[in-house]
């Protein structure tokens, strides 16, 4: 799995929850939909399908910026740096990323020795601006729900050079379908996964 080589926008929609076409997996669905054009290029990952193990920091990363896992997060490494844009669903698990999201992101501490460590660029392309989305749900109506999560997801985007261009956060969806019941919630992702490719 990687990006063609052609002139498109790329744009990487990362699945980060366990439960397949659950409600973040329709958020993502329909910000894809939005980010579709004939000028666009999107690869969708189940971070669940996956083979990501945890980073063990080992450090062994340290001299070259290149993790010596071999699983798929070298792939994923690779769409990460080649991306122009990234739209990141997670649910909330324990008020935080899930597992899945969180273990993706921790293995891009090779990236983050690239940058701070070596100087070297994170994203391939020299010009152009990197620019991100995040999604989620949560099943209560906690004020501060997202906070904890988005706090993870700034840090990740400041290391791999992703402003962050929008959100769509949702509380009270927790049963399977039950964002199905917010046609307003589906809307925003919409026009958040098209504004996202839309705005240069
Ligand atoms: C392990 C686990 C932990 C959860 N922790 C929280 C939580 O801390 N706060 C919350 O509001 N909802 C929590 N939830 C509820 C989920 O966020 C909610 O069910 C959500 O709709 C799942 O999204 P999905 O359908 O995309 O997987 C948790 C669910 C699970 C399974």
């Amino acid at each position: 799995m990687d990006f063609g080589k052609t002139d498109k926008l790329k744009v990487l929609a990362i699945s980060g929850s366990p439960r397949r076409n659950g409600n973040t997996d329709t958020l993502l669905e329909k910000a894809i939909e939005g980010a579709l054009n004939e000028k666009t290029e999107v690869i969708n990952i189940i971070l669940s399908e996956l083979n990501i193990s945890p980073c063990r920091h080992c450090d062994g990363c340290l001299p070259t910026g290149v993790c010596v896992i071999d699983d798929d997060m070298q792939q994923i490494h690779r769409m990460l740096r080649a991306a122009d844009r990234i739209i990141i669903a997670s649910p909330i698990f324990f008020m935080g990323l899930t597992a899945q999201t969180k273990t993706m992101i921790d293995r891009c501490q090779a990236l983050w020795v690239l940058k701070y460590v070596l100087k070297l660029p994170v994203p391939y392309k020299s010009n152009g601006k990197r620019k991100g989305l995040f999604l989620s749900v949560g099943g209560t109506g906690f004020t501060k729900l997202f906070e904890p999560a988005l706090a993870t997801i700034k840090s990740f985007f400041t290391v791999l050079e992703f402003s962050l261009d929008g959100q769509v956060t949702y509380r009270r969806i927790d049963e399977k379908g039950d964002i199905l019941k917010h046609p307003e919630a589906l809307q925003e992702a919409y026009v958040s996964g098209h504004q996202l490719v839309e705005n240069p």
